[in-house]
């Protein structure tokens, strides 16, 4: 039986850092509010001239050194994200491009805030199909760019950022098992309402940003990734007590509380990097796993579990093995 393991993860994160004191003077908002209501401190936003494939290709070389890799192991390149380089080609090609190999399959995934573990999810698969042997996965946003910096109701609540992993074929299980769900009927909750067809005729009224009605979507969120997480538990056959770690996304952390409940797991056993990171969509969850492998707290055969839920709605779970 084949199995996918992580074995290596990278991340990147824009210097510029923007702290809620900053955002004070910009908007009608208080340090206080955001940090109470979202767990939210500070987040980084790309420089200027920096885009989506820059924060990818920093984070993924990382994730090959860290696996021991050269680019041209790399059979498979996925990339999840809202805010893509350019229309196309993806921006998985681009990061392919950008590290010198060619020929294997490049596509991006688009799942918004659960992009990544949509993205793991499906390189999981071909590497148990025997599709890819060594894949990379990425995760990057430079979510400022869909934000209206006058909507006081989200742009505090976003950031920028990659994070990314090697994940290859193995002997021995490193992602036990994945669940993955989504249900359209919520467009309209979490969305940037136009897109490249409808864009002719409204770019010009300003709807070119991310809108969200965040007491229902906080709602949605607590309800679906609670059951997410029993539901992978329940598929494993895995007690709460055996967890090691929660990685979550990391859209608020009072879902994060609240999901660390579900699982009768302290806070101390949840990484959590939103107070400095806040949400930076498809990029959460591997930003929070590499700092927690880099900084020790994540060690060889723990159980974690990945979590994450984002426009769609989209949401899923993952069981991994370290
Ligand atoms: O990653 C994708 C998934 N995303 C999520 O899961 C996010 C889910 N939603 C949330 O995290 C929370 O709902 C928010 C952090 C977005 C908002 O927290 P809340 O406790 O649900 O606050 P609220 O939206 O009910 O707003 C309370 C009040 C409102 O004023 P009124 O109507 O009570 O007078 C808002 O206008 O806070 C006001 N408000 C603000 N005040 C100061 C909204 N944004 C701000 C702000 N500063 N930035």
């Amino acid at each position: 039986m084949t199995y996918a393991r992580i074995t290596g993860s990278g991340s990147y994160l824009p210097e510029k850092i923007l702290t809620n004191r900053e955002l004070e003077g910009l908007l009608d908002t208080t340090e206080d509010w955001i940090y109470t209501r979202s767990g939210i401190r500070e987040r980084h936003i790309a420089a200027e001239n920096e885009f989506t494939c820059d924060l990818a290709e920093k984070a993924a070389r990382a994730a090959l050194e860290r696996a021991g890799r050269t680019p041209a192991e790399v059979d498979l390149v996925v990339v999840a994200t809202t805010t893509p380089d350019q229309v196309f080609p993806s921006t998985a090609c681009l990061l392919q491009n950008r590290l010198g190999i060619q020929g294997c399959p490049a596509f991006d995934v688009q799942a918004v805030c659960a992009g990544f573990i949509y993205a793991l999810d499906v390189v999981y698969r071909y590497i148990r199909t025997g599709g890819s042997k060594c894949a990379l996965v990425v995760g990057a946003e430079t979510f400022s760019r869909i934000l209206n910096w006058e909507d006081r109701s989200t742009c505090v609540l976003f950031g920028d950022g990659a994070g990314a992993m090697i994940v290859e074929e193995a002997t021995q299980p490193g992602i036990l098992s994945s669940h993955l769900h989504a249900d359209g009927s919520f467009k309209d909750l979490l969305c940037v309402p136009i897109g490249v067809s409808t864009a002719h005729q409204e770019m010009l009224a300003g709807k070119a940003y991310t809108e969200m009605q965040g007491k229902e979507v906080f709602r949605w969120a607590v309800t679906a990734l609670g059951d997410a997480v029993i539901e992978v538990l329940e598929a494993n056959g895995v007690d709460r007590g055996e967890i090691d770690w929660l990685v979550p996304h990391q859209a608020n952390i009072r879902i994060i509380q609240a999901i660390a409940r579900r699982l009768d797991l302290s806070m101390d056993n949840v990484v959590v990097t939103i107070d400095r990171h806040g949400n930076t969509s498809a990029a959460s969850v591997p930003l929070a796993f590499d700092e927690a492998v880099r900084d020790g707290r994540i060690k060889p055969g723990q159980k974690i579990i990945f979590e994450a839920f984002g426009g769609g709605f989209t949401w899923g779970s993952m069981l991994i093995q370290t």
